[in-house]
């Protein structure tokens, strides 16, 4: 959040800092608005000329998801991932170009505005001392975040206690693999235990309740190492967990090293999508490749990986075990539990076919 962005207003120059994803670029042309039809808002934002919505709140929200709609329902269903993925990359910068002005304290003046603060606390820190403008579809994801950040996941495998995510990390809400993980037999002796990526901190909770005595848990996800710092502290958890920001390995060896890559080798085209999306499975190999090195003797690698990349022909149902062959290491165990997705049962969802038929494994391997 370092740009700045001009605009003219009743002839007045205006500025803020841009709020939008970093991976996209801050609108040039900016025109405000406070009433206007889906169809005429379109036409501008087409033409690169981002709306800043001035109106009623409420008004602008319809707005936002009457022009959805018509985006929607124009859009081809592409059964291809690539096509898919750049379809909906296309519509998220065309929803970027309706913004919205929050002020230095957090709040928004337009018209029957809620409070904000909560949101935009949780998503840039705070406080701001500056005001910010930001696509109003992203603020929609924001204060959807902040209340699942309040509420919660009750995890099964932790007896129900609560994991809390902030927006920009991995939220184990569908959680199946957590059981396999609280389940599986572990290694002997089993005293140290790595959690490699370890997002909202859930796994190395699980590790340390089921009695591993040093456990470490890195990520390279700045805003993940709060968030998992902040739930091993609620979870009375810091005396077995200590959280390290870092890229994949911490110094050392471990007796079982755990780590849930991203599923998909595709580039992430906004920054939370980076717990979900790891080009050309670049993380997955170099977690393989170095893994044997860390691991002390009796050691055990515990991997948990979906094949949705192979339903969807991203990987060849060959090419994990080849991997894991080359790494020196063997499957001593797999684990499959048939994951429960509710866009699965979207039959016109583009990935529903791939999500119907996707298997998340354990697989637990250790070296030849
Ligand atoms: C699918 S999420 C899993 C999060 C958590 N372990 C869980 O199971 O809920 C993958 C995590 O890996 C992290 N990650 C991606 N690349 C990484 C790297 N090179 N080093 C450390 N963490 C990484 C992401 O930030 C994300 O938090």
């Amino acid at each position: 959040m370092n740009q700045t962005i001009h605009w003219t207003e009743h002839g007045q120059s205006m500025q803020a800092m841009w709020g939008g994803d970093s991976r996209h670029p801050a609108p040039t042309q900016i025109q405000t608005i406070s009433q206007i039809s889906a169809e005429q808002a379109l036409q501008h934002m087409r033409q690169n000329i981002a709306l800043l919505w001035r109106g009623d709140y409420h008004q602008g929200k319809q707005l936002l998801a009457a022009i959805k709609k018509r985006v929607h329902s124009k859009a081809r269903t592409h059964n291809d991932f690539h096509k898919h993925r750049l379809q909906q990359a296309q519509h998220s910068r065309l929803f970027q170009q309706l913004l919205i002005e929050i002020q230095p304290d957090g709040q928004i003046s337009n018209n029957r505005a809620p409070n904000v603060a909560g949101a935009i606390t949780d998503v840039y820190g705070s406080p701001n001392h500056t005001n910010l403008l930001l696509p109003l579809h992203l603020l929609l994801g924001y204060i959807g975040a902040h209340e699942w950040h309040k509420t919660g996941v009750s995890i099964p495998a932790l007896n129900e206690q609560k994991i809390h995510v902030p927006y920009g990390v991995f939220s184990p809400v569908r959680g199946e693999y957590l059981q396999l993980v609280a389940e599986a037999q572990l290694p002997e002796p089993c005293h140290s235990a790595w959690d490699i990526g370890t997002g909202s901190g859930v796994l190395a909770a699980i590790l340390a309740q089921r009695g591993i005595a040093h456990i470490t848990a890195t990520d390279n996800n700045p805003r993940a190492i709060a968030c998992a710092q902040a739930n091993i502290q609620r979870l009375g958890l810091t005396g077995q967990i200590h959280i390290q920001h870092t890229s994949l390995f911490p110094e050392g060896r471990a007796d079982l090293i755990i780590c849930n890559p991203p599923w998909l080798p595709a580039k992430p085209s906004s920054d939370i999508e980076t717990a979900l999306y790891d080009p050309a499975h670049q993380m997955l190999q170099s977690f393989l490749s170095q893994a044997l090195n860390h691991l002390n003797s009796n050691g055990q690698v515990w991997l948990i990986m979906s094949d949705i990349a192979e339903h969807l022909g991203l990987r060849s149902s060959e090419a994990l075990p080849q991997w894991i062959q080359s790494a020196g290491l063997k499957v001593i165990h797999k684990t499959d539990i048939q994951p429960t997705h509710p866009k699965a049962h979207q039959h016109h969802h583009p990935l529903a076919n791939a999500r119907n038929r996707e298997i998340t494994s354990l697989w637990q391997l250790s070296a030849q």
